[in-house]
């Protein structure tokens, strides 16, 4: 290329931001591959724009049924210099999943946040792939129209400001038809006919979504074969079943009386819940972007142990304690919702969750009918709970009946005086 054209080609390119990869320098790209439609159009797409050399990324984050090996292998059939696997299930729980449940984040009061949990680990895991593979440039496949390119790109730029980022899907203009006729052109497998597109599902260990196509129709109750994970309640056992969570430090342990790993904990009670029905939300959300969607989860493990997590902290915490912490809660799940990993404040609403879930200690049992989670027993060294002190028409231990008319005389003594002087004036 002379530099003459070199220089108008450049000219043509203008970033919006700082962190989006120049197309004169792109040369060798990480890829986050999944194996699906989107990302094995975009590995020969890229190859083919840019004349650059591609290494793909798949990551374990607990996705069921999937075969690694095929996604592999695909990779390399469609020209990738290296593919690469990373099992990144463990470091998902403890550094993802587990302050999660420690903040019992839930965004918009339905969304345990699997999804966005999941992208600042893989932001990470590319971040450092890309290092160590000699890559200038991460691609993925977000839409722009989507929170996940904000958690992506925000925490790519974060963590390193010399990598450039790629989304095809924002540039590309390319709809369903034209991916499948690129696909077909270039000897990229299609799965299925081309009749519509699919659902857009994404998962992980801690839920799995569906949006898109008739989802998207507000008026219509969601069609039952969406769900896979979990089962529709009406159809699941007439028996319920009692699962009894062990926690130490607000962490899930066992599972029944049986020590477990989070990874395998989590699996297990995600597959006894989805099988009593437990789990479905079917969700209005608020995106980062602007736009409102409606989302159907399934999160059968985390309805369960955030329930019983939720349980226990309410009764190690005092009054005040439990006021206070619903607060931060939704501060967290807003923070990692809207893809903030490495806010400062995350940080230091993370070292409070800590502090109160060092008493997180217990056992609660939780029985799973139809739908339906009941926490039905609790059990705590740290309960500040007394059984006799707190038994109807007793004295005992260190609660005096007699002291509460003293009590309500102090305690009501504004609120009294307010509605003396005020003549109950605008207070109705
Ligand atoms: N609405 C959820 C979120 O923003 C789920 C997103 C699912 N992502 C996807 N690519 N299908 O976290």
């Amino acid at each position: 290329m002379s530099d003459a054209e070199q220089t108008s080609e450049s000219s043509e390119w203008q970033p919006t931001a700082s962190y989006e990869a120049d197309p004169a320098s792109v040369s060798k790209v990480l890829l986050l591959y999944s194996g699906g439609l989107d990302t094995s159009v975009m590995l020969k797409w890229i190859q083919d724009q840019y004349q650059a050399e591609v290494v793909t990324l798949t990551l374990d984050m607990g996705q069921p049924g999937e075969d690694w090996d095929a996604a592999l292998e695909k990779a390399r059939d469609l020209g990738a210099v290296e593919s690469v696997l990373i099992d990144a299930r463990e470091e998902f729980a403890r550094d993802y999943v587990l302050p999660a449940i420690k903040a019992n984040a839930l965004y918009g009061g339905g969304y345990p946040l699997f999804t966005a949990l999941g992208r600042p680990l893989i932001a990470k895991l590319a971040v450092e792939t890309a290092r160590a593979h000699g890559c200038d440039t991460i691609a993925h496949g977000c839409t722009g129209k989507g929170n996940d390119q904000v958690r992506l790109d925000g925490t790519i730029a974060t963590l390193d400001s010399d990598l450039g980022v790629l989304a095809p899907v924002r540039q590309w203009k390319m709809g369903r038809e034209e991916e499948i006729a690129y696909a077909r052109e270039h000897g990229i497998p299609v799965k299925g006919g081309t009749e519509g597109a699919p659902y857009s599902i994404d998962d992980n260990l801690w839920g799995r979504s569906s949006e898109g196509r008739e989802i998207e129709d507000l008026d219509s109750a969601p069609d039952p074969e969406v769900f896979q994970l979990v089962t529709r309640p009406e159809l699941a056992p007439d028996e319920p079943v009692e699962l009894e969570i062990g926690f130490e430090a607000g962490c899930p342990v066992s599972l029944n009386g049986e020590a477990l790993g989070l990874v395998e904990l989590i699996e297990r009670v995600g597959e006894i819940a989805g099988e009593h029905g437990v789990g479905i939300v079917d969700h209005i959300e608020d995106r980062i972007v602007g736009l409102k969607v409606r989302d159907l989860y399934e999160a059968p493990a985390a309805a369960v142990i955030l329930t019983a997590h939720r349980e226990l902290e309410k009764l190690v915490c005092t009054i005040h304690q439990n006021n206070f912490k619903s607060g931060l809660e939704s501060q967290w799940a807003y923070l990692c919702y809207a893809g903030l990993w490495y806010e400062p404040l995350r940080g230091d609403l993370d070292a409070y969750m800590d502090s109160v879930n060092r008493w997180v200690e217990g056992r609660v049992t939780m029985r799973l009918y139809k739908g339906q989670v009941i926490p039905i027993k609790r059990n705590s060294p740290y309960a500040l709970y007394d059984a006799g002190m707190a038994g109807f028409g007793e004295s005992g231990g260190s609660f005096s009946q007699q002291a509460s008319p003293g009590f309500i005389e102090l305690f009501t003594l504004q609120t009294r005086l307010a509605h003396r002087v005020r003549d109950g004036k605008g207070e109705e």
